[in-house]
């Protein structure tokens, strides 16, 4: 069993991380700055099943006020989610926590890893930087443009995690994901919004005309993409974690309609600088190498998504209705534990 190290452990992805390695025998320390980004009660909501766990601990503080030196002793594996999210916000003032969070502080924790001689180093990246202007499934070697600050941060990144692998032989693998959704999604993503939206029976807001499609990949499968690696030893390389699957923003909307039951109105807003017109990953390398082979469908994964803002008290103590649908039967939806 390996000794791992998230950072980003009570976000999305990291806390469902987080919670497969530890149920598959890991010991795991979680780092997070908990930032208010968004509700950080969401976050404390993320890891609260963790925290009964003998082989978590959490550490509570930005990355950069963190003993790295101890944090990181004996581990074999770091898992780096830690970072400043999001396309649009990344055009305005905010750019500055973009650079501090997604490049000084990955710059940092590489050192840090050189320095206590962590066997692995997984950088969390998206298929932001790809751009737009592709034909079909990208596959890791197309051509890179990114469209945003925010795809800028990450493709920056991703540099950085090669320099320290050249100068340092730091073993660096790079996940591209590809529009992870769940439970426990940002609430700032597309699907928290628009359920939130028909809950509350709002307009569901689209930017541009909803023809934007996406590589819309259920958590857990990005979550045992992280597993597959250590499973198999990976010791490089940047895989896609997609479910080879474009949808577009309406067809998504329409699925969403089916599960709630609710009949949405849409309002069409300018569509958003830096957001790509399509997605869509090429998974070849991730399911030769990995044995990574996505098993959620929209359908299930949005009814799951759904069923978990029901449930979750903090919908229910703001002013989340549960007026539309019946909760839907995910019982038989695959699990990554
Ligand atoms: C998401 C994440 O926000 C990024 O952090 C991540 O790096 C990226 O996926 C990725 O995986 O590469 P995005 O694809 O823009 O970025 O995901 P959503 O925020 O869920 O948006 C999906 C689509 O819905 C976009 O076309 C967006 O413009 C649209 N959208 C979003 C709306 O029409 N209305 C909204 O209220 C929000």
């Amino acid at each position: 069993m390996a000794r791992c190290v998230v950072t980003g452990a009570a976000g999305f992805i990291g806390s469902h991380l987080s919670e497969a390695l530890v149920s598959a025998g890991h010991d795991v320390v979680g780092i997070d700055s908990f930032c208010p980004y968004y509700s950080v009660e969401q976050k404390w909501g993320n890891v609260k099943d963790l925290l009964l766990s003998s082989r978590f601990d959490l550490v509570s503080a930005p990355l950069r006020e963190v003993d790295l030196r101890r944090r990181l002793e004996g581990a074999e594996w770091v898992f780096h989610h830690a970072a400043q999210p999001g396309v649009g916000p990344s055009w305005g003032d905010l750019f500055a926590a973009y650079l501090e969070d997604n490049l000084l502080t990955t710059k940092l924790l590489l050192e840090a890893c050189v320095q206590a001689r962590v066997s692995r180093f997984v950088f969390a990246s998206s298929s932001s930087v790809y751009g737009s202007g592709h034909r079909g499934p990208v596959t890791e070697t197309a051509p890179l443009s990114p469209m945003s600050p925010y795809a800028v941060t990450k493709l920056a990144s991703e540099q950085l995690c090669h320099c320290f692998a050249r100068g340092f032989g730091l073993r660096v693998i790079i996940l591209r994901y590809f529009t992870a959704y769940g439970p426990r999604q940002r609430p700032d993503m597309a699907f928290s919004r628009f359920f939130k939206q028909i809950s509350k029976q709002q307009p569901v807001v689209i930017f541009g005309d909803g023809r934007q499609s996406r590589d819309f990949t259920f958590v857990h499968d990005t979550v045992r993409a992280n597993l597959a690696l250590i499973e198999a030893g990976v010791t490089s390389g940047t895989f896609n974690i997609g479910s080879n699957r474009s949808t577009s923003v309406l067809d998504a909307v329409e699925i969403m309609a089916r599960i709630t039951g609710a009949r949405p109105q849409i309002e069409f807003e300018p569509k958003a600088p830096g957001d790509p017109a399509q997605t869509l990953a090429d998974i070849s390398r991730a399911r030769n190498l990995l044995g990574y082979i996505p098993s959620w469908t929209l359908e299930k994964g949005l009814a799951a998504q759904w069923a978990w803002m029901k449930q979750s008290r903090l919908q229910q103590t703001t002013d989340f209705h549960l007026s539309h649908g019946a909760a839907p039967n995910v019982s038989d939806a695959p699990s990554n534990r």
